[in-house]
């Protein structure tokens, strides 16, 4: 399959839901909160997209000072398109946007714990996580 990857390039909250549906990330994310998804794209630093044709079908979303750290915060493949690399691609081209020496880290969804160890990621144990001020002691 010919696939397109390009970087930043603009896609509408419409698209980027509808790609997630497309996926078990779908369920993991609010779709329903228009303004969270739309903010999501807004201020997300580096989107790396890949399209087939001018179908959506995979994306890289993350959050980055491209010199330190790089949170990879969505990554989605449509199943239509899976197990064909589109993945790891998205990921070899996020750390193309970066600067040598900037380190990826994310969260993974339960269905992809088994993907990143696959392609060389290593597991932090010293990652935390607080979801609001209110958890603050
Ligand atoms: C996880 C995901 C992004 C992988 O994308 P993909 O394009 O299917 O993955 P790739 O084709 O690049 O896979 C690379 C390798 O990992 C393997 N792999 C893919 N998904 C896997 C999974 N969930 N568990 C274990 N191995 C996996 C592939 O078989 C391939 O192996 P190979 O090189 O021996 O052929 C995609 O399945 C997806 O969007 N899943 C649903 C959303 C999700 O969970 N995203 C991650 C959120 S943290």
């Amino acid at each position: 399959m010919d696939i397109q990857y390009l970087v930043n390039r603009p896609i509408t909250e419409a698209q980027f839901a509808g790609l997630l549906q497309e996926t078990t990330l779908g369920a993991r994310r609010p779709l329903e909160n228009h303004e969270c998804i739309q903010g999501m794209l807004d201020h997300a630093g580096l989107l790396i997209t890949a399209w087939s044709g001018d179908k959506l079908v995979g994306a890289a979303r993350s959050v980055t000072d491209f010199h330190y750290c790089c949170y990879l915060s969505d990554l989605a493949v449509s199943e239509s398109v899976q197990a064909q690399g589109i993945g790891k691609e998205l990921i070899r081209r996020t750390f193309g946007a970066l600067k040598p020496g900037c380190k990826i880290f994310l969260l993974s969804a339960p269905q992809a714990e088994a993907f990143y160890p696959k392609i060389g990621f290593t597991r932090h144990h010293s990652a935390w996580l607080m979801s609001g001020v209110e958890e603050l002691r």
